[in-house]
C-alpha cells in the first residue's frame, strides 16, 4: 500500500464538521469544541444536559504575526485522562485526587501555514482549557496583543464580582449584579445561573503570562482582557509556549465550590523539593497598633517596631504558643510619605531604636520566630536590587517568614528600564515574574512568602510550597484604616469569590470591636463569635491573632479558641452556604483527630443545622461551642457570646443561630 503522508492522513480523519466532545469522569460536565463556517474556533460547556457557557470563542493575536482567530480547522484531537492522588505538604486536605479525561485539539490555519493547539481537561468538578503554541516557523518571538477566550453566560445569571483593573488592585467589596451588568471584572467571578447551577471562572498555572480580566461584551457576553505592559503589549514570549489554564469550576450548588480542587489540580508539582521547612503556624506582631493610629511605621514618638515592644510581643507570643511575631516599619524608608516613596527603603538597615539581632535572639531564645517584613510600596526595581541581601539577613537571624508588600495604585509598580521609571500592574506580566523571582530567592534560604497587595492567586502554592499566603482582597485592616469597613455581608462573600483560588492572609481575631467608641464607622461589624470562626472559614496555613495582646488577655474565654485552632488541616469539607449569606466549614487537624467547625453569617441571622457525620462512628467527643448568645448581633449586641461544652458523636446534629454578622466557633475533641 502507498504511504499516505502524514499532512493529507490528518486531513482525512479530521471531522470538522462534528463537535469534539469530552466529559468529566461522572458524565455530567460536557466540553465542547468545533470550528464555524469562517474557521472561528469555539467551545461551550454543559452541566446534566444545561448549557452553562454558551458557545464561546477562542483564538489569539499577535503585534506582527498572522493571528489564530479565523480561517482554522481541525487537524487532530488525542485523547486520554489522569486518575492519581498526590500530597499537599500543607493545605486545606493532605491527599488530593486528581481525575480527569482529557482532549487535545490541534488547530491548522493556512498561508501562511500556523498551528495552535487546545489542551482540555474535564473534572468532576469543572473544566481547564490552555492554548499550546507549538514551535514553528516564524514563531520564535512573539508579542500576543489580545487573547479572544470568550465565557458566554446568561446574561440574566448572577454574578459576584470585583472591578478589574482598578486603583485598589484585588482590595474591592463584592458587586452582585446580573451578568449583564458586569463592567470589567477580575477573577475568580462567581456566577449562579438561573437553575442553580454555580460557576467560577478563573485561571491556573499563571507563569510567564499576564493575567486576564473579564471584559463584559454584548448581552452575557465575557471576554478576556490580558492586562498590558506598560507599553501597551500583553504578552511577550517565543513559541513553543503554553498558556495557563482559562478554568471553569461548575458544582450544583454554592458550597460545591467551596470543595473543588480543579485549581490547584491544573498546577506543576512542587518543584522546590524538600520543603519540610515551610511551616505553617499563627502569628501575632507589630501590626494593629499602626492601622489604629496609636503606633506608626515611621520613627518618633510612637515608632512601632522598638526593641522593647518587639520583646512584648515575643513575651506574649511566648506565653500563648504562638510561633511568630511580625514586626513591620522596622527598617528605614517609611518616613513622609512611604506609599510614594518606595525608591528610599532600605531593607537590611533597621531603625535605631530597632535591634534587630537582639530581636531576633530573643525571640529564638523563647522559641519563637521573628516573621520578617518588607514594604516596597511598589517599587520593584529597588526591591529586586537589594532582595538577596535583605534574605540574607533574615536567613542570619532565623526568619522563616517573609511578609512582602506593594503598597501602590494599580499599574503603579515601578520597574526602572534603562533609567526610566516604567509603570506596571500588579497582575501584568512583568508582576508575575516578579513575585516568582522572589520565591526562588526566598527558597533558597529556606524562607516562605507571605504577599500583600499580590497577583491573584491561581494554585501556585502546589508548584513553589513557599508561597504561604497573600492577600489580594479587603481584609480586617478595613474596619480600621485606608477606606471604609466592610459590611457583614463581605466576609460571607469570600469564600465564595477570592477564597476559591487560594489561602489569604485576612488576619482575623480582632477583640475590641469598637475600638474607635460605638460613634464611629470604624468598626468591626461582626460579633466576638464571628471572629473565632474566621479562623476556620478562611483558610491560611499562617494566621494572625491581629488585635493588641492586652485585648486578648482580657478575654482569656474566647482566647482559648484561637489559642487551640490548628492552621493546617488533614480534610477540609463545605458543609452548607449561599454566596453573601452564610457558609459552614468542617476542618481536621492535620495529623490529629481533633475536628473544628467555623460558621459565619452575613447582612441577616441565620439558623443552621448540620449532622456531625464526619466524625469518626463510635466515638464521643466533647464539643466546645464558641457560638452568638441569642441576643448576638454585629450591630447592637456584638460580645453576646455563650462558650459551653457538650458530649457529640457522629450521629448527632448541632443546630445553631447566627445573629446578623454573627458567627460560631467549635472545637470537637475525642473524649477518650
Ligand atoms: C498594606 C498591608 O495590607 C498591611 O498589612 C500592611 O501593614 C501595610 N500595607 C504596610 O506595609
Ligand atoms: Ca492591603
Amino acid at each position: 500500500m502507498k504511504a499516505i503522508p502524514t499532512l493529507l492522513l490528518f486531513s482525512l480523519l479530521a471531522t470538522p464538521a462534528l463537535a469534539l466532545q469530552v466529559q468529566s469522569p461522572d458524565t455530567r460536565i460536557t466540553f465542547s469544541v468545533d470550528v464555524d463556517d469562517d474557521g472561528v474556533p469555539r467551545y461551550s460547556v454543559s452541566y446534566r444536559g444545561e448549557r452553562v457557557v454558551r458557545e464561546s470563542r477562542l483564538g489569539m493575536r499577535f503585534a506582527d504575526h498572522h493571528a489564530f482567530d479565523t480561517g482554522l480547522r481541525i487537524m487532530r484531537s488525542v485523547r486520554s485522562g489522569g486518575n492519581s492522588t498526590w500530597q499537599q505538604p500543607w493545605g486545606e486536605r493532605r491527599r488530593v485526587r486528581d481525575h480527569y479525561n482529557e482532549l487535545f485539539v490541534l488547530f491548522q490555519a493556512d498561508a501562511p501555514a500556523r498551528q495552535i493547539g487546545l489542551r482540555v481537561r474535564v473534572y468532576d468538578d469543572g473544566v481547564g482549557f490552555r492554548y499550546e503554541v507549538p514551535e514553528q516557523g516564524g514563531y520564535a518571538d512573539v508579542e500576543i496583543v489580545d487573547e479572544l477566550t470568550e465565557f458566554h453566560l446568561a446574561p440574566e445569571a448572577t454574578a459576584w464580582w470585583i472591578p478589574g483593573r482598578g486603583w485598589n488592585r484585588y482590595e474591592f467589596l463584592y458587586n452582585e449584579t446580573p451578568v449583564m451588568d458586569i463592567g470589567l471584572a477580575h477573577t475568580p467571578v462567581t456566577v449562579r445561573v438561573p437553575g442553580g447551577v454555580h460557576l467560577s471562572i478563573h485561571e491556573a498555572a499563571l507563569v510567564d503570562y499576564a493575567a486576564y480580566v473579564l471584559d463584559r461584551r454584548r448581552g452575557g457576553l465575557l471576554k478576556t482582557n490580558l492586562t498590558p505592559w506598560s507599553d501597551g503589549i500583553r504578552v511577550r514570549t517565543r513559541a513553543p509556549f503554553v498558556t495557563p489554564w482559562r478554568t471553569i469550576q461548575v458544582s450544583p450548588d454554592a458550597k460545591g465550590l467551596l470543595n473543588s480542587d480543579l485549581i490547584l489540580n491544573l498546577n506543576e508539582p512542587n518543584k522546590l523539593g524538600d520543603v519540610s521547612w515551610v511551616e505553617p503556624g499563627k502569628y501575632v506582631g507589630i501590626w494593629w497598633g499602626m492601622h489604629l493610629h496609636e503606633k506608626t511605621w515611621g520613627s518618633g514618638p510612637e515608632h512601632g517596631a522598638t526593641t522593647a515592644e518587639a520583646r512584648r510581643h515575643i513575651d506574649f507570643a511566648a506565653r500563648h504558643g504562638f510561633d511568630g511575631v511580625l514586626v513591620e516599619g522596622w527598617n528605614t524608608g517609611w518616613d513622609g510619605n512611604w506609599i510614594a516613596n518606595g525608591a528610599v527603603f532600605n531593607f537590611t538597615k533597621p531603625y535605631p531604636d530597632f535591634d534587630i539581632e537582639a530581636v531576633a535572639g530573643y525571640a529564638r531564645d523563647k522559641g519563637v520566630r521573628l516573621v520578617g517584613h518588607h514594604e516596597t510600596s511598589g517599587h520593584v526595581s529597588n526591591y529586586e536590587r537589594q532582595m538577596g541581601a535583605a534574605f540574607d539577613l533574615y536567613e542570619s537571624l532565623g526568619v522563616r517568614q517573609v511578609k512582602t508588600g506593594y503598597v501602590a495604585d494599580g499599574g503603579g509598580l515601578v520597574r526602572v528600564d534603562d533609567g526610566i521609571d516604567k509603570h506596571e500592574w500588579h497582575d501584568g506580566q512583568f508582576a508575575t515574574g516578579h513575585f516568582i523571582r522572589v520565591l526562588e530567592e526566598a527558597a533558597k534560604r529556606k524562607i516562605s512568602i507571605n504577599t500583600h497587595e499580590p497577583v491573584k492567586d491561581t494554585g501556585l502554592r502546589r508548584t513553589y510550597p513557599n508561597w504561604i499566603s497573600r492577600e489580594g482582597a479587603r481584609g480586617q485592616e478595613y474596619n480600621a484604616a485606608w477606606a471604609s469597613p466592610n459590611p457583614p455581608s463581605h466576609n460571607v462573600t469570600l469564600p465564595f469569590t477570592r477564597m476559591l483560588s487560594g489561602p489569604m492572609d485576612f488576619t482575623p481575631g480582632i477583640f475590641d470591636l469598637l475600638h474607635q467608641g460605638t460613634g464611629s464607622d470604624f468598626r468591626v461589624a461582626s460579633t466576638l463569635a464571628h471572629q473565632l470562626a474566621l479562623y476556620v472559614v478562611l483558610y491560611s496555613p499562617i494566621q494572625m491573632a491581629a488585635d493588641l495582646p492586652e485585648n486578648y488577655e482580657q478575654r482569656p474565654d474566647a482566647f482559648q479558641f484561637i489559642k487551640d485552632v490548628p492552621t493546617d488541616w488533614e480534610e477540609s469539607i463545605a458543609l452548607d452556604g449561599e454566596v453573601g449569606q452564610f457558609a459552614v466549614f468542617a476542618r481536621q487537624e492535620r495529623g490529629g483527630d481533633d475536628w473544628y467547625v467555623g460558621a459565619i453569617s452575613g447582612d441577616r441571622p441565620k439558623a443552621i443545622a448540620f449532622p456531625l457525620s464526619f466524625l469518626e462512628p463510635d466515638r464521643r467527643y466533647i464539643a466546645t461551642i464558641y457560638r452568638d448568645g441569642d441576643d448576638a448581633d454585629w450591630e447592637s449586641a456584638p460580645y453576646d457570646v455563650v462558650i459551653e461544652e457538650r458530649s457529640v458523636s457522629a450521629k448527632d446534629s448541632l443546630e445553631l443561630r447566627l445573629g446578623a454578622g454573627g458567627g460560631a466557633a467549635v472545637r470537637l475533641r475525642p473524649d477518650d
